[in-house]
């Protein structure tokens, strides 16, 4: 009986102090975001809708950089946020070092596309499947099991050791089971989360009937720049809704490449397989400047040139997989759509008004780690432990230094954590049903993680008072 008032004195002390992290009881809200009705695209899959505790697991996986073997990198190093959740580097930096081969994507309305393939050559089948492969590539995040990286089972090792997944798995799955396919389910919720639909476009579209109309709230540059964007170069436009299209922009899935063939950092290699481009929506944040250099190969560094390019498609007869909307009359030759530099300033004022606000300042997208790389979870509601309390005694709690361990379940080894996660040391329990272990830590709140040999495993928090 004292030991459970204990308990519940300790849990409200760890309450009033935690402010920051994740907490479970006052979940973001990822499900219930509201989608305007000309938004018609969508490609989550029946059995992966989102749900808040789900997409906030996703959160902390995309944030957390123990996915990656170095423990340097997470996916939000090179999917930033206030960069719209790519990299301004042309090439992102590796977890140890290289680059990667592309630039890096905007991941900004990836549910709202029809096409469900991922990356620039669209070599992933699903986002569920994408969301796992950066930590199984040796550059990106080293869990690649090849040129002598361990493999994921190798992370999925890590993470059971981690406070808060097991728990947080345990929250969204039933049970506390580490799996990948869990890990991109929840990954991949987060991802389609991020969605952005205040820009100034969506402001006109929900005041006219059709896309094409008169955009009450645009300038008339805008307007003339949408009417370019909307129409094909046959009727005077310059074709790009054929493509990226209008209200999602997002890329028509039989879409070839559009003649931007050059290998990133290379003088003359070529790879003609990149057919998907994110989002057109937030090329640019909302000081006007680009999130980032442009295309696969991250070679446009400036939206003239890109506008410049599809002006006057290159001529590569390399280029055997150019989408036959960019070559010339009768398929002859590539497009020239000779426009102005006022009708190119025109386009480049309408891009502008795709970009939105939210998403570069939701809380609910940030990174919920401290800045020491521990994460506050508060408001579990599901037991963190495996093993029944009934079958494991630790005692004294508070202890002064000496903590004895006593169970039915033969015991492998002690893991010692701050609230936060961190991992303080690591002692062996020899297979003993009962061990005494030595605290040597400063007054405060540990979590003390038992790893039985039978494969369970239970966590505690011990209170030591030197
Ligand atoms: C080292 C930098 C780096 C890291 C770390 C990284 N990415 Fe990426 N990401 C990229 C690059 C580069 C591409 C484009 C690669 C390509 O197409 O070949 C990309 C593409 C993507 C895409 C495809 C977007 C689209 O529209 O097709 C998604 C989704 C994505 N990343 C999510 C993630 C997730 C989730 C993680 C963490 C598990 C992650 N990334 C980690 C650099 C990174
Ligand atoms: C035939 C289809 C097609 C047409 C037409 C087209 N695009 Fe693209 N666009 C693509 C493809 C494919 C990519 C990705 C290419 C790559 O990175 O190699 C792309 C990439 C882009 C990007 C870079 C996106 C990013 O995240 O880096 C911009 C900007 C862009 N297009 C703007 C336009 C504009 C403006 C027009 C009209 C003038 C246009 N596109 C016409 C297919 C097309």
């Amino acid at each position: 009986m004292k030991k459970f008032t204990l308990l519940l004195t300790l849990s409200a002390i760890v309450l009033l102090f935690v402010q920051a992290g994740i907490d479970l009881q006052q979940l973001d809200n990822y499900e219930g975001q509201q989608v305007p009705d000309y938004i018609n695209r969508d490609n989550t899959p029946p059995f992966n809708l989102i749900n808040n505790k789900s997409a906030t697991l996703g959160r902390v996986l995309f944030y957390d950089k123990q996915l990656s073997l170095s423990g340097n990198q997470a996916c939000a190093s090179c999917h930033q946020q206030q960069f719209a959740f790519s990299d301004t580097n042309q090439l992102s930096d590796g977890h140890v070092g290289g680059k990667t081969g592309r630039h890096s994507m905007r991941l900004v309305n990836t549910r709202f596309a029809q096409e469900a393939r991922f990356f620039w050559d669209e070599r992933a089948t699903t986002l569920e499947n994408q969301t796992t492969r950066p930590i199984q590539d040796h550059i990106e995040m080293g869990f690649s099991g090849t040129e002598g990286d361990p493999d994921i089972d190798s992370l999925i090792r890590r993470m059971y050791s981690l406070p808060y997944y097991p728990a947080l798995f345990r929250e969204v799955y039933g049970d506390s089971t580490i799996t990948e396919l869990r890990m991109q389910r929840s990954i991949a919720q987060f991802v389609r989360s991020i969605q952005s639909f205040d820009s100034r476009f969506d402001v006109g579209l929900a005041q006219v009937n059709d896309v094409g109309d008169v955009f009450p709230n645009f300038t008339t540059p805008e307007n003339a720049g949408k009417a370019l964007f909307l129409a094909p170069p046959n009727q005077g436009g310059a074709g790009c809704q054929g493509c990226h299209r209008a209200p999602e922009f997002d890329i028509d899935p039989v879409s070839r490449n559009n003649g931007v063939i050059r290998v990133a950092g290379t003088v003359d290699s070529i790879d003609l397989t990149n057919t998907r481009s994110p989002s057109l929506r937030d090329l640019f944040n909302p000081q006007g400047e680009l999130n980032g250099p442009l295309m696969h190969n991250g070679a446009f560094t400036n939206i003239l040139q890109v506008i410049n390019h599809y002006s006057a498609i290159p001529n590569d007869p390399r280029n055997t997989n150019l989408d036959n909307r960019l070559r010339g009359p009768g398929g002859n030759g590539t497009q020239q759509l000779n426009l102005t530099a006022t009708q190119k300033n025109f386009i480049i004022a309408f891009l502008k008004t795709l970009t939105g606000s939210s998403i570069y300042t939701d809380p609910k997208w940030s990174d919920p780690f401290e800045p020491d790389g521990s994460l506050k979870l508060t408001g579990i509601t599901a037991n963190l432990t495996a093993v029944s309390p009934a079958a494991i005694l630790m005692y004294p709690n508070p202890s002064h230094g000496a903590l004895s361990i006593e169970s039915q379940h033969a015991i492998q080894a002690i893991h010692i954590y701050t609230l936060g996660g961190k991992l303080l040391s690591t002692q062996s329990g020899y297979g003993q049903n009962s061990i005494q272990i030595q605290l040597n830590q400063a007054r405060g709140i540990y979590y003390v993680n038992i790893r039985f040999e039978d494969g369970q495993s239970h966590t505690d928090k011990v209170l030591v008072s030197p």
